[in-house]
């Protein structure tokens, strides 16, 4: 395991991507009124829009997504390897964190970029995560499933806590040009959630467009393109013997990790964290 770890108030982040110049350059960082910022907290989508937003802005055109890796087509803000590419992308820039609110509300607060936040229920995200940390090499070792878990709810897992994230991205259409969408409406109707992110990054595709990026970004398409599905990164870094990046890509797999117990818990901090906000949840 790589044990570096970088910390950003009080967070911990992984220290092989994260530095304190990059989270520095992330903060100060120079939007420009065209950029499209994908926000998430990790396994809650990212991959997924990182090649929807590719293919709608080629038009449909596979090209891009089928030979830059992911990373290189929408880099993340706060990583240290992607400041140049960041920096100089041109034509609307597609770039990506895991940041919360308060790290970026006052570099986003100078432009009109579009930012487009994904929510997951937070049990999948955790199931996920659990998944991520036994193959990725560069988070802690997770333990048992109830280990992840409870870090998870007490906000000490890499990336800190899900619902500060989701606290501080929500509600905040006034500050930010912002367009909320979740992992469950993508995977319900893929092809209805492109056209509403066609309207609201005001770019138009003809339907048989639209159709051909539908086809493209499913699971079963997505999990073989390996520029997306991370099997270009080596071993030591991702284990793919212990688990594959593109896992399941379900609704509802927390049914088949958590106990009885584990979702009373995961409920009751759920209602106490969410109390007094608008968002729901099926589960
Ligand atoms: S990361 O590490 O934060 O960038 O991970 P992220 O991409 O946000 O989340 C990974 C999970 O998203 C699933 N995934 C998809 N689901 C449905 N359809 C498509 N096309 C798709 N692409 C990625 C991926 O499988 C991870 O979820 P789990 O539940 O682990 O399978």
């Amino acid at each position: 395991r790589m044990e570096v770890v970088e910390t950003l108030c009080g967070i911990n982040l992984p220290g092989h991507l994260h530095t304190k110049e990059s989270l520095q350059f992330a903060q100060d960082f120079e939007f420009r009124d065209n950029d499209v910022v994908i926000v998430t907290y990790p396994k809650s989508g990212t991959t997924w829009m990182q090649e929807i937003l590719t293919l709608i802005y080629s038009k449909g055109d596979s090209m891009p997504a089928e030979n830059i890796p992911n990373w290189a087509r929408a880099p993340w803000l706060e990583q240290h390897y992607f400041k140049d590419l960041v920096r100089n992308g041109s034509g609307p820039r597609l770039i990506t964190t895991h940041l919360q609110y308060r790290f970026l509300a006052k570099a986003l607060g100078r432009s009109k970029a579009k930012v487009i936040y994904i929510t997951r229920n937070p049990k999948d995200v955790a199931v996920s995560f659990y998944h991520f940390h036994k193959m990725a090499n560069f988070l802690p070792d997770p333990g048992s499933f109830n280990d992840l878990l409870k870090k998870f709810l007490d906000g000490t897992v890499s990336f800190g806590s899900w619902f500060d994230h989701v606290k501080g991205w929500h509600n905040q259409k006034n500050a930010v040009n912002i367009f909320y969408i979740t992992y469950e409406e993508m995977k319900m109707d893929l092809r209805g959630s492109i056209e509403r992110l066609c309207n609201f990054l005001h770019f138009p595709l003809l339907p048989a467009v639209v159709d051909s990026i539908h086809k493209h970004c499913t699971f079963t398409n997505m999990k073989d393109n390996k520029m997306a599905n991370y099997t270009l990164i080596p071993n030591e870094i991702m284990d793919h013997q212990k688990g594959k990046f593109m896992r399941k890509g379900e609704v509802g797999d927390w049914k088949r990790h958590f106990t009885v117990e584990q979702s009373i818990i995961f409920d009751n901090i759920y209602e106490d964290e969410m109390r007094g906000t608008s968002l729901q949840f099926t589960w």
